[in-house]
Protein backbone atom coordinates (compact mmCIF):
# COMPACT_ATOMS: atom_id res chain seq x y z
CA UNK A 1 0.00 0.00 0.00
CA UNK A 2 0.88 3.37 -0.76
CA UNK A 3 1.40 5.83 2.27
CA UNK A 4 1.43 9.31 1.49
CA UNK A 5 1.30 12.63 3.32
CA UNK A 6 -0.76 15.24 2.08
CA UNK A 7 -2.54 18.68 3.40
CA UNK A 8 -5.99 19.03 3.83
CA UNK A 9 -6.41 20.76 0.12
CA UNK A 10 -5.20 17.94 -1.69
CA UNK A 11 -7.86 15.42 -0.12
CA UNK A 12 -9.44 14.47 -3.49
CA UNK A 13 -10.41 10.80 -3.92
CA UNK A 14 -13.63 8.79 -1.87
CA UNK A 15 -12.52 7.47 1.30
CA UNK A 16 -13.04 6.30 5.20
CA UNK A 17 -11.70 9.63 7.65
CA UNK A 18 -10.14 8.46 10.92
CA UNK A 19 -10.34 11.17 13.26
CA UNK A 20 -8.26 10.40 16.65
CA UNK A 21 -9.83 12.25 19.37
CA UNK A 22 -8.53 12.52 23.03
CA UNK A 23 -10.63 13.42 26.38
CA UNK A 24 -8.76 16.61 26.98
CA UNK A 25 -8.48 18.52 23.53
CA UNK A 26 -12.29 20.21 22.53
CA UNK A 27 -13.73 19.13 19.25
CA UNK A 28 -13.70 22.73 18.46
CA UNK A 29 -9.82 23.01 19.50
CA UNK A 30 -8.76 20.11 16.50
CA UNK A 31 -7.14 21.58 13.05
CA UNK A 32 -9.95 23.92 11.47
CA UNK A 33 -8.81 23.45 7.64
CA UNK A 34 -10.00 19.56 8.04
CA UNK A 35 -12.95 19.49 10.30
CA UNK A 36 -15.48 21.51 7.80
CA UNK A 37 -18.76 22.05 9.33
CA UNK A 38 -20.54 19.06 7.56
CA UNK A 39 -17.65 16.55 9.12
CA UNK A 40 -17.78 18.69 12.42
CA UNK A 41 -21.50 18.28 12.75
CA UNK A 42 -20.94 14.32 12.18
CA UNK A 43 -18.45 14.06 15.79
CA UNK A 44 -20.65 16.42 17.94
CA UNK A 45 -23.59 14.34 16.82
CA UNK A 46 -21.59 10.93 17.78
CA UNK A 47 -20.36 12.97 21.17
CA UNK A 48 -23.63 13.16 22.11
CA UNK A 49 -25.17 10.30 21.32
CA UNK A 50 -22.37 8.05 23.31
CA UNK A 51 -21.63 8.60 26.81
CA UNK A 52 -17.87 7.85 26.41
CA UNK A 53 -16.31 8.37 22.50
CA UNK A 54 -12.90 9.66 24.05
CA UNK A 55 -11.75 7.53 26.68
CA UNK A 56 -8.77 5.11 24.80
CA UNK A 57 -9.60 2.53 22.31
CA UNK A 58 -13.06 3.65 21.58
CA UNK A 59 -14.24 3.56 17.94
CA UNK A 60 -17.35 4.88 16.68
CA UNK A 61 -18.24 4.48 12.90
CA UNK A 62 -20.50 6.85 10.94
CA UNK A 63 -21.26 6.22 7.43
CA UNK A 64 -21.09 9.86 5.59
CA UNK A 65 -23.50 10.56 2.58
CA UNK A 66 -23.28 14.29 1.82
CA UNK A 67 -19.67 14.78 2.21
CA UNK A 68 -17.44 15.49 -0.49
CA UNK A 69 -14.88 13.33 -0.15
CA UNK A 70 -15.75 11.23 2.95
CA UNK A 71 -18.05 8.21 2.76
CA UNK A 72 -17.46 6.96 6.36
CA UNK A 73 -16.15 8.76 9.28
CA UNK A 74 -14.23 6.95 11.85
CA UNK A 75 -13.54 8.72 15.06
CA UNK A 76 -10.60 6.50 17.53
CA UNK A 77 -10.85 7.62 21.20
CA UNK A 78 -7.07 7.68 22.25
CA UNK A 79 -7.55 8.57 26.47
CA UNK A 80 -5.65 11.70 27.69
CA UNK A 81 -2.90 13.28 25.43
CA UNK A 82 -0.22 13.04 28.50
CA UNK A 83 -0.74 9.21 28.77
CA UNK A 84 -1.00 7.75 25.06
CA UNK A 85 1.97 5.51 24.23
CA UNK A 86 3.61 4.44 21.36
CA UNK A 87 2.15 0.97 21.91
CA UNK A 88 -1.25 1.78 22.62
CA UNK A 89 -1.48 3.88 19.57
CA UNK A 90 -0.10 0.74 17.35
CA UNK A 91 -2.67 -1.23 18.62
CA UNK A 92 -5.58 1.29 18.09
CA UNK A 93 -4.57 2.45 14.74
CA UNK A 94 -4.43 -1.19 13.42
CA UNK A 95 -7.91 -1.89 15.11
CA UNK A 96 -9.20 0.95 13.54
CA UNK A 97 -7.95 0.85 9.97
CA UNK A 98 -8.89 -3.19 10.03
CA UNK A 99 -12.50 -2.00 11.06
CA UNK A 100 -12.80 0.98 8.39
CA UNK A 101 -11.32 -1.79 5.61
CA UNK A 102 -14.61 -4.64 6.15
CA UNK A 103 -16.67 -1.43 4.11
CA UNK A 104 -14.57 -2.07 1.43
CA UNK A 105 -12.79 1.26 1.49
CA UNK A 106 -10.01 1.65 -1.07
CA UNK A 107 -8.44 5.20 0.10
CA UNK A 108 -8.02 5.60 3.93
CA UNK A 109 -7.47 9.09 5.28
CA UNK A 110 -5.71 10.10 8.64
CA UNK A 111 -6.07 13.09 10.33
CA UNK A 112 -2.54 13.85 12.10
CA UNK A 113 -1.89 16.62 14.54
CA UNK A 114 0.74 17.59 17.15
CA UNK A 115 -0.80 16.24 19.69
CA UNK A 116 -1.09 12.99 18.49
CA UNK A 117 2.69 12.49 18.91
CA UNK A 118 3.89 14.70 21.35
CA UNK A 119 4.70 11.74 23.57
CA UNK A 120 7.15 9.92 21.19
CA UNK A 121 10.12 10.94 18.64
CA UNK A 122 7.95 12.18 14.61
CA UNK A 123 10.36 9.25 13.31
CA UNK A 124 8.48 6.70 15.70
CA UNK A 125 5.34 8.27 14.78
CA UNK A 126 5.98 7.67 11.11
CA UNK A 127 6.82 3.91 11.81
CA UNK A 128 3.73 3.14 13.86
CA UNK A 129 1.48 4.39 11.17
CA UNK A 130 2.97 1.81 8.70
CA UNK A 131 3.70 -0.60 11.19
CA UNK A 132 0.10 -0.66 12.10
CA UNK A 133 -1.24 -0.73 8.50
CA UNK A 134 1.12 -3.23 6.88
CA UNK A 135 1.09 -5.81 10.21
CA UNK A 136 -3.13 -4.63 10.97
CA UNK A 137 -4.21 -6.01 7.85
CA UNK A 138 -2.22 -8.82 6.94
CA UNK A 139 -3.56 -11.78 5.87
CA UNK A 140 -2.91 -15.36 5.23
CA UNK A 141 -5.08 -16.56 2.50
CA UNK A 142 -2.44 -18.87 0.26
CA UNK A 143 -4.90 -21.39 0.43
CA UNK A 144 -8.52 -20.42 -0.01
CA UNK A 145 -9.15 -20.95 -3.64
CA UNK A 146 -12.17 -19.01 -3.95
CA UNK A 147 -9.90 -15.90 -1.96
CA UNK A 148 -12.15 -12.32 -2.51
CA UNK A 149 -8.70 -9.93 -1.79
CA UNK A 150 -10.17 -6.35 -0.95
CA UNK A 151 -7.39 -4.01 -0.37
CA UNK A 152 -7.00 -0.56 1.28
CA UNK A 153 -5.19 1.11 -1.89
CA UNK A 154 -4.10 4.41 -0.84
CA UNK A 155 -3.77 5.81 2.62
CA UNK A 156 -3.31 9.40 2.99
CA UNK A 157 -1.87 10.85 6.26
CA UNK A 158 -3.61 14.51 6.25
CA UNK A 159 -0.61 16.62 8.01
CA UNK A 160 -0.50 20.46 7.52
CA UNK A 161 3.25 20.89 9.27
CA UNK A 162 5.51 20.20 5.93
CA UNK A 163 8.15 20.45 8.01
CA UNK A 164 7.59 17.20 9.65
CA UNK A 165 7.04 15.15 6.64
CA UNK A 166 11.05 14.11 5.82
CA UNK A 167 11.09 12.86 9.47
CA UNK A 168 7.45 11.23 9.35
CA UNK A 169 8.48 9.70 5.93
CA UNK A 170 11.51 7.88 7.10
CA UNK A 171 9.94 6.10 10.04
CA UNK A 172 7.21 5.23 7.35
CA UNK A 173 9.68 3.32 5.11
CA UNK A 174 11.85 2.10 8.74
CA UNK A 175 7.77 0.87 9.85
CA UNK A 176 7.43 -0.96 6.36
CA UNK A 177 10.73 -3.00 6.22
CA UNK A 178 9.98 -3.56 9.59
CA UNK A 179 6.50 -4.78 9.33
CA UNK A 180 7.18 -6.86 5.78
CA UNK A 181 9.89 -8.70 7.93
CA UNK A 182 7.15 -9.25 10.83
CA UNK A 183 4.44 -10.57 8.06
CA UNK A 184 7.26 -12.89 6.81
CA UNK A 185 7.67 -14.21 9.75
CA UNK A 186 3.96 -14.94 10.05
CA UNK A 187 3.97 -16.30 6.44
CA UNK A 188 6.38 -18.73 7.06
CA UNK A 189 4.88 -20.08 10.34
CA UNK A 190 1.44 -20.03 9.32
CA UNK A 191 2.66 -22.28 6.03
CA UNK A 192 1.49 -25.85 7.07
CA UNK A 193 3.83 -28.56 7.34
CA UNK A 194 3.43 -30.27 4.41
CA UNK A 195 4.97 -27.42 2.53
CA UNK A 196 7.30 -25.73 4.72
CA UNK A 197 9.60 -28.82 5.31
CA UNK A 198 13.08 -28.16 6.28
CA UNK A 199 13.86 -27.93 2.82
CA UNK A 200 11.78 -25.22 1.56
CA UNK A 201 12.89 -23.66 4.68
CA UNK A 202 16.39 -23.53 3.75
CA UNK A 203 15.42 -22.25 0.19
CA UNK A 204 12.90 -19.71 1.28
CA UNK A 205 16.03 -18.40 3.59
CA UNK A 206 18.30 -18.60 0.18
CA UNK A 207 15.95 -16.54 -1.84
CA UNK A 208 16.00 -14.02 1.05
CA UNK A 209 19.86 -13.97 1.35
CA UNK A 210 20.01 -13.53 -2.03
CA UNK A 211 18.16 -10.72 -2.43
CA UNK A 212 19.75 -8.60 0.22
CA UNK A 213 23.18 -9.16 0.51
CA UNK A 214 23.18 -11.77 3.16
CA UNK A 215 25.31 -14.69 2.74
CA UNK A 216 24.48 -18.18 3.47
CA UNK A 217 25.19 -21.48 4.20
CA UNK A 218 23.67 -24.62 4.75
CA UNK A 219 24.81 -27.93 6.65
CA UNK A 220 23.63 -30.85 5.24
CA UNK A 221 23.15 -34.62 7.07
CA UNK A 222 26.75 -35.33 6.02
CA UNK A 223 27.83 -31.95 7.34
CA UNK A 224 26.37 -31.73 10.41
CA UNK A 225 27.57 -35.87 11.05
CA UNK A 226 30.82 -34.59 9.96
CA UNK A 227 31.00 -32.26 13.16
CA UNK A 228 29.53 -34.34 15.41
CA UNK A 229 25.88 -32.79 15.86
CA UNK A 230 24.55 -36.09 17.10
CA UNK A 231 21.49 -34.16 19.27
CA UNK A 232 20.41 -32.79 15.96
CA UNK A 233 20.57 -36.22 13.83
CA UNK A 234 19.14 -37.86 16.76
CA UNK A 235 15.69 -35.42 16.53
CA UNK A 236 16.03 -35.86 12.77
CA UNK A 237 16.49 -39.82 12.52
CA UNK A 238 12.41 -40.44 12.79
CA UNK A 239 11.57 -38.47 9.82
CA UNK A 240 12.43 -38.61 6.04
CA UNK A 241 12.18 -34.99 5.70
CA UNK A 242 16.34 -34.11 5.66
CA UNK A 243 17.60 -31.45 8.55
CA UNK A 244 19.07 -28.82 7.27
CA UNK A 245 21.29 -25.86 9.54
CA UNK A 246 20.74 -22.85 7.67
CA UNK A 247 23.25 -20.29 8.38
CA UNK A 248 23.05 -16.82 7.49
CA UNK A 249 25.59 -14.05 7.92
CA UNK A 250 24.91 -10.27 7.29
CA UNK A 251 27.92 -7.73 7.95
CA UNK A 252 26.75 -4.05 8.65
CA UNK A 253 29.95 -3.36 10.02
CA UNK A 254 32.78 -5.40 8.60
CA UNK A 255 35.85 -2.81 10.36
CA UNK A 256 34.69 -4.08 13.61
CA UNK A 257 34.13 -8.01 13.73
CA UNK A 258 33.72 -8.09 17.78
CA UNK A 259 30.17 -5.97 16.98
CA UNK A 260 28.39 -9.24 16.88
CA UNK A 261 25.14 -10.85 17.62
CA UNK A 262 23.79 -14.18 17.11
CA UNK A 263 20.36 -14.95 16.95
CA UNK A 264 19.34 -19.26 16.63
CA UNK A 265 16.12 -20.16 16.19
CA UNK A 266 14.31 -23.85 16.44
CA UNK A 267 13.12 -25.08 13.30
CA UNK A 268 10.98 -27.69 14.40
CA UNK A 269 8.69 -28.06 11.18
CA UNK A 270 6.37 -30.40 12.71
CA UNK A 271 6.47 -31.18 16.11
CA UNK A 272 4.71 -34.86 16.37
CA UNK A 273 6.43 -35.51 20.03
CA UNK A 274 7.89 -38.47 17.64
CA UNK A 275 8.27 -41.76 20.06
CA UNK A 276 6.96 -39.95 23.39
CA UNK A 277 4.19 -39.02 21.00
CA UNK A 278 1.88 -35.68 21.74
CA UNK A 279 -2.07 -36.64 22.13
CA UNK A 280 -4.02 -35.52 18.76
CA UNK A 281 -6.17 -32.58 20.31
CA UNK A 282 -4.73 -29.85 18.59
CA UNK A 283 -1.15 -31.43 17.33
CA UNK A 284 -1.68 -29.49 14.07
CA UNK A 285 -0.42 -26.24 15.52
CA UNK A 286 2.88 -28.06 15.87
CA UNK A 287 3.64 -26.93 12.03
CA UNK A 288 4.34 -23.86 14.23
CA UNK A 289 6.90 -25.05 15.77
CA UNK A 290 9.50 -23.41 14.04
CA UNK A 291 8.25 -20.40 15.05
CA UNK A 292 11.86 -19.48 16.17
CA UNK A 293 13.61 -20.07 13.35
CA UNK A 294 11.00 -17.97 11.30
CA UNK A 295 12.01 -15.25 13.48
CA UNK A 296 15.62 -15.17 13.22
CA UNK A 297 15.38 -15.52 9.25
CA UNK A 298 13.27 -12.35 9.28
CA UNK A 299 14.86 -10.58 11.71
CA UNK A 300 18.02 -11.20 9.53
CA UNK A 301 16.12 -9.66 6.82
CA UNK A 302 14.91 -6.58 8.51
CA UNK A 303 18.37 -5.78 10.06
CA UNK A 304 20.06 -6.40 6.49
CA UNK A 305 17.37 -3.93 4.65
CA UNK A 306 17.68 -1.18 7.38
CA UNK A 307 21.44 -0.93 6.79
CA UNK A 308 22.24 -1.55 10.26
CA UNK A 309 26.28 -1.32 11.40
CA UNK A 310 26.65 -4.49 12.82
CA UNK A 311 27.35 -7.93 12.07
CA UNK A 312 24.22 -10.55 12.45
CA UNK A 313 24.34 -14.68 12.64
CA UNK A 314 21.37 -15.89 12.75
CA UNK A 315 20.96 -20.03 12.44
CA UNK A 316 17.96 -21.43 11.83
CA UNK A 317 17.97 -25.44 12.98
CA UNK A 318 15.41 -27.09 10.92
CA UNK A 319 14.34 -30.63 11.38
CA UNK A 320 10.88 -32.16 11.71
CA UNK A 321 10.34 -34.50 14.91
CA UNK A 322 8.56 -37.51 13.85
CA UNK A 323 7.98 -41.12 15.15
CA UNK A 324 9.47 -43.45 12.01
CA UNK A 325 10.85 -47.08 12.12
CA UNK A 326 14.53 -45.13 12.49
CA UNK A 327 13.62 -42.72 15.41
CA UNK A 328 15.55 -42.30 18.62
CA UNK A 329 14.04 -43.92 21.14
CA UNK A 330 13.74 -42.51 25.23
CA UNK A 331 16.90 -44.18 27.15
CA UNK A 332 18.83 -43.27 23.84
CA UNK A 333 21.80 -41.40 24.57
CA UNK A 334 23.56 -38.83 22.02
CA UNK A 335 26.71 -37.17 22.11
CA UNK A 336 26.64 -33.23 21.03
CA UNK A 337 28.84 -30.84 19.11
CA UNK A 338 30.55 -29.91 22.15
CA UNK A 339 31.49 -33.46 23.10
CA UNK A 340 28.66 -33.90 26.20
CA UNK A 341 26.18 -36.25 26.44
CA UNK A 342 22.46 -36.26 26.97
CA UNK A 343 20.20 -39.01 27.76
CA UNK A 344 16.69 -39.24 25.80
CA UNK A 345 14.16 -39.05 28.46
CA UNK A 346 11.44 -37.91 26.37
CA UNK A 347 12.06 -37.73 22.80
CA UNK A 348 8.89 -34.73 22.82
CA UNK A 349 11.74 -32.53 24.41
CA UNK A 350 13.76 -31.95 21.06
CA UNK A 351 14.27 -28.22 21.14
CA UNK A 352 16.37 -28.18 23.89
CA UNK A 353 18.56 -31.03 21.59
CA UNK A 354 18.63 -29.23 18.55
CA UNK A 355 19.14 -25.61 20.11
CA UNK A 356 22.62 -27.67 22.17
CA UNK A 357 24.40 -28.52 18.65
CA UNK A 358 23.22 -25.00 17.60
CA UNK A 359 24.43 -23.14 20.55
CA UNK A 360 27.35 -24.88 20.83
CA UNK A 361 28.13 -24.33 17.53
CA UNK A 362 27.67 -20.25 17.42
CA UNK A 363 29.89 -20.41 20.44
CA UNK A 364 32.58 -21.91 18.46
CA UNK A 365 32.57 -19.96 15.83
CA UNK A 366 33.19 -17.10 17.97
CA UNK A 367 29.89 -15.91 18.65
CA UNK A 368 29.92 -14.10 21.99
CA UNK A 369 26.57 -12.73 22.09
CA UNK A 370 23.40 -15.25 21.57
CA UNK A 371 19.75 -15.11 21.47
CA UNK A 372 17.90 -17.94 21.09
CA UNK A 373 14.74 -18.16 20.39
CA UNK A 374 12.00 -21.23 20.81
CA UNK A 375 8.75 -22.35 21.04
CA UNK A 376 10.18 -24.73 23.90
CA UNK A 377 7.89 -25.74 26.58
CA UNK A 378 4.10 -25.78 27.50
CA UNK A 379 4.99 -24.50 30.63
CA UNK A 380 6.01 -21.39 30.01
CA UNK A 381 2.19 -20.94 28.42
CA UNK A 382 1.30 -22.31 32.03
CA UNK A 383 3.65 -19.25 33.63
CA UNK A 384 3.02 -16.51 32.04
CA UNK A 385 -0.04 -17.22 29.37
CA UNK A 386 0.07 -16.41 25.80
CA UNK A 387 0.75 -12.53 26.15
CA UNK A 388 4.43 -12.09 27.59
CA UNK A 389 7.71 -14.18 26.52
CA UNK A 390 9.56 -15.77 29.01
CA UNK A 391 13.34 -14.65 28.96
CA UNK A 392 16.26 -16.65 30.45
CA UNK A 393 19.86 -15.64 30.39
CA UNK A 394 23.32 -15.48 32.09
CA UNK A 395 24.60 -11.75 31.90
CA UNK A 396 22.92 -9.30 33.28
CA UNK A 397 23.58 -6.13 31.14
CA UNK A 398 22.03 -7.94 27.88
CA UNK A 399 19.48 -9.38 29.05
CA UNK A 400 18.34 -5.44 30.44
CA UNK A 401 19.16 -4.79 27.13
CA UNK A 402 16.40 -7.05 25.29
CA UNK A 403 13.90 -6.45 27.66
CA UNK A 404 14.56 -2.34 26.88
CA UNK A 405 14.12 -3.30 23.66
CA UNK A 406 10.89 -5.26 24.02
CA UNK A 407 9.01 -2.37 25.90
CA UNK A 408 9.83 0.31 22.85
CA UNK A 409 8.21 -2.41 20.73
CA UNK A 410 5.59 -3.63 23.16
CA UNK A 411 6.13 -7.47 22.76
CA UNK A 412 6.06 -8.39 26.45
CA UNK A 413 8.84 -10.56 27.51
CA UNK A 414 9.37 -11.11 31.33
CA UNK A 415 12.93 -12.48 32.45
CA UNK A 416 12.61 -15.78 34.83
CA UNK A 417 15.32 -16.78 37.22
CA UNK A 418 18.28 -19.70 36.81
CA UNK A 419 19.03 -21.02 39.86
CA UNK A 420 21.99 -23.41 40.62
CA UNK A 421 19.78 -26.12 42.21
CA UNK A 422 18.20 -26.64 39.52
CA UNK A 423 20.50 -28.34 38.08
CA UNK A 424 19.79 -31.35 39.84
CA UNK A 425 16.87 -31.98 38.26
CA UNK A 426 18.01 -33.09 34.60
CA UNK A 427 20.89 -35.27 35.96
CA UNK A 428 21.24 -38.53 34.26
CA UNK A 429 22.15 -42.04 36.17
CA UNK A 430 24.03 -43.01 32.70
CA UNK A 431 24.95 -39.60 30.64
CA UNK A 432 26.24 -35.91 31.42
CA UNK A 433 22.70 -35.13 31.32
CA UNK A 434 19.04 -36.03 30.45
CA UNK A 435 16.84 -34.08 28.35
CA UNK A 436 13.93 -33.04 30.81
CA UNK A 437 13.81 -31.67 34.41
CA UNK A 438 10.28 -32.95 35.39
CA UNK A 439 7.40 -31.67 36.54
CA UNK A 440 8.14 -28.16 38.16
CA UNK A 441 9.85 -25.34 36.46
CA UNK A 442 9.52 -26.72 33.01
CA UNK A 443 10.15 -23.97 31.23
CA UNK A 444 13.18 -23.26 33.42
CA UNK A 445 15.17 -26.65 33.13
CA UNK A 446 14.25 -26.80 29.45
CA UNK A 447 16.16 -23.26 29.24
CA UNK A 448 19.11 -24.35 31.89
CA UNK A 449 20.16 -27.09 29.71
CA UNK A 450 20.11 -25.25 26.57
CA UNK A 451 22.31 -22.89 28.75
CA UNK A 452 24.81 -26.13 29.08
CA UNK A 453 26.33 -25.68 25.88
CA UNK A 454 26.85 -21.94 25.40
CA UNK A 455 30.49 -22.21 26.92
CA UNK A 456 31.66 -18.29 27.79
CA UNK A 457 29.23 -16.93 25.13
CA UNK A 458 26.48 -13.91 26.78
CA UNK A 459 23.61 -15.65 26.04
CA UNK A 460 19.32 -15.25 26.36
CA UNK A 461 16.77 -17.60 25.63
CA UNK A 462 13.20 -16.89 24.40
CA UNK A 463 10.65 -18.91 25.00
CA UNK A 464 8.00 -18.04 22.55
CA UNK A 465 5.62 -20.96 23.44
CA UNK A 466 2.86 -19.02 24.43
CA UNK A 467 3.41 -15.78 22.04
CA UNK A 468 4.27 -17.06 18.78
CA UNK A 469 0.59 -17.72 18.00
CA UNK A 470 -2.53 -16.10 18.86
CA UNK A 471 -6.03 -17.39 18.67
CA UNK A 472 -7.98 -13.79 18.14
CA UNK A 473 -7.63 -11.22 15.62
CA UNK A 474 -6.78 -7.91 17.79
CA UNK A 475 -5.43 -4.77 17.45
CA UNK A 476 -2.00 -5.10 15.22
CA UNK A 477 -2.52 -9.30 15.88
CA UNK A 478 -4.13 -11.25 13.38
CA UNK A 479 -5.51 -15.39 14.21
CA UNK A 480 -2.30 -17.30 13.77
CA UNK A 481 0.88 -16.80 14.10
CA UNK A 482 2.13 -13.48 15.47
CA UNK A 483 5.71 -12.86 13.92
CA UNK A 484 6.73 -12.03 17.86
CA UNK A 485 9.71 -11.56 18.77
CA UNK A 486 11.22 -9.87 15.22
CA UNK A 487 10.02 -5.82 16.04
CA UNK A 488 11.84 -6.63 19.37
CA UNK A 489 15.36 -8.12 17.78
CA UNK A 490 15.49 -5.55 15.13
CA UNK A 491 14.92 -2.83 17.59
CA UNK A 492 18.03 -4.47 19.99
CA UNK A 493 20.14 -4.55 16.65
CA UNK A 494 19.31 -0.73 16.05
CA UNK A 495 20.61 0.42 19.91
CA UNK A 496 23.57 -2.27 19.52
CA UNK A 497 24.58 -0.55 16.20
CA UNK A 498 27.98 1.28 16.07
CA UNK A 499 28.40 5.03 16.97
CA UNK A 500 28.04 6.53 13.19
N1 LIG B 1 7.05 -27.70 20.85
C1 LIG B 1 6.78 -28.14 22.17
C2 LIG B 1 6.36 -27.00 23.10
C3 LIG B 1 5.07 -26.32 22.76
C4 LIG B 1 3.90 -26.70 23.36
C5 LIG B 1 5.04 -25.26 21.87
C6 LIG B 1 2.72 -26.07 23.05
C7 LIG B 1 3.86 -24.61 21.55
C8 LIG B 1 2.70 -25.02 22.15
C9 LIG B 1 8.02 -28.79 22.76
O1 LIG B 1 8.83 -29.46 21.86
C10 LIG B 1 7.56 -29.81 23.75
O2 LIG B 1 6.95 -30.75 23.35
N2 LIG B 1 7.88 -29.60 25.02
C11 LIG B 1 7.53 -30.49 26.05
C12 LIG B 1 8.75 -30.71 26.93
C13 LIG B 1 8.58 -31.80 27.94
C14 LIG B 1 8.44 -33.14 27.25
C15 LIG B 1 9.77 -31.80 28.86
C16 LIG B 1 6.40 -29.87 26.87
O3 LIG B 1 6.42 -28.65 27.09
O4 LIG B 1 5.50 -30.58 27.24
ZN1 LIG C 1 8.77 -28.78 19.95
MN1 LIG D 1 8.24 -31.40 21.50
Amino acid sequence: MNIKLIPTNEVKKTGSLIIPIFEDIPISKLPEKILDTTVKNYINKTIKQNKDCTSIGKINILPVTNHKNYNQILILGLGNTNKLSINEFRINLAESIRRVKRSNTKSLYLLSYKQLYKNFPIIDFGQVISESTTLGLYQFNKYKTKSTKISIQYFYIIEENKKNYDEINQGISNGEIISNSVNLCRDLVNEPANYMTPTQLAEEATEISINNNISIKILETSDMKKLGMGAILGVAQGSNEPPKFIIMRYEGDPKNKSNQLGIIGKGITFDSGGISIKPSRNMGDMKGDMAGAAAVISSIQAISKLKLKINVTSIAVATENMPGGKAQRPGDVVKTFNGKTIEIDNTDAEGRLVLADAVAYANSIGIKKIIDIATLTGAIRVALGNICTGAFGNNKKFTSQLIESSINTGENIWELPIYEEYKEQYQSDIADIKNTGGMYAGATTGAMIIGEFVGDSSWIHLDIAGTSTTNITKGYNIKGATGIPVRTIVDLAQNLQSKK
